[in-house]
Order: structure tokens, then C-alpha cells, then sequence
């Protein structure tokens, strides 16, 4: 997932959380980078904001995730775009105003 700061991203990701029945609340992952839930799937949340450096995000070992059963949603996820699996499901959400969004498959 991509969008500005305050674009919505971790309120989708709490909307998908909870249509997997996820009853945690759902909120970024600030001082773990990665939050694990569990629903109908697994869900690992990661919010890459703080991580600037592509060299830190490898030493994260974040590949690894993609290995994992279950779904693997990332916040600013283009900080990491180049090691993406291809499959990977890329959502941009657009501030159009105060109440409107556009969701788009980047
Ligand atoms: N689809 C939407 N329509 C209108 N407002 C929304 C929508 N989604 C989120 N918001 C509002 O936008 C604000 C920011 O939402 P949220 O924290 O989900 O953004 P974020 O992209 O995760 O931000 P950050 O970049 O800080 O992680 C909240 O006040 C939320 O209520
Ligand atoms: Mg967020």
C-alpha cells in the first residue's frame, strides 16, 4: 500500500483485518514494524514509514515474510518497491479532500 501520510492506508488495513474476523485492535505497527493477527488468514501488518534506507529494510528480513501462509499488507510499501514479489497486489490511496478517497491498483 501507498498514499500520503494520513491517506488512509492502516483504515483499510483495519477494515480488511476485520472482514477476516480479527477482533485485535487493528493499529501501525510503530516501535515492532510488523504486527501479527490472526483471523481466517493470517495478517502481518508492516509499516516501513520510520525505515528510510532500502539497506536497513533488507537487513529487516522482510523477504522472509513472503514465504509465509497468510496475507502480508505493508504501509509505504514503495520504500521497498524493488523487492516486492511480482504478485504483489499494489494499492495507491489518493487524497482527493477532507472526505473523499480514490483507490487505485498502482
Ligand atoms: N476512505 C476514507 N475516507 C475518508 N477519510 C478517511 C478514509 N480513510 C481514512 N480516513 C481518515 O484519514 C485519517 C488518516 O487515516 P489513516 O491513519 O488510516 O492513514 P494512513 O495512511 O495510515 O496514515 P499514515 O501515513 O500516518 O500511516 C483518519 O482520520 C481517517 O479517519
Ligand atoms: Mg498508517
Amino acid at each position: 500500500m501507498s498514499g500520503d501520510l494520513g491517506a488512509g492506508k492502516t483504515t483499510l488495513i483495519q477494515g480488511i483485518c476485520e472482514g477476516l474476523g480479527i477482533k485485535d485492535y487493528v493499529t501501525s505497527p510503530s516501535f515492532t514494524i510488523i504486527n501479527e493477527y490472526n483471523g481466517k488468514l493470517p495478517v502481518f501488518h508492516i509499516d516501513l514509514y520510520r525505515l528510510e534506507e532500502i539497506e536497513s529494510i533488507k537487513d529487516l528480513g522482510i523477504e522472509e515474510y513472503f514465504q509465509k501462509d497468510g496475507i502480508i499488507i505493508i504501509e509505504w510499501a514503495e520504500r521497498m518497491f524493488d523487492l516486492l514479489p511480482k504478485k504483489a497486489l499494489k494499492i495507491k490511496i489518493e487524497v482527493i479532500d477532507e472526505n473523499t478517497r480514490n483507490i487505485v491498483r498502482d
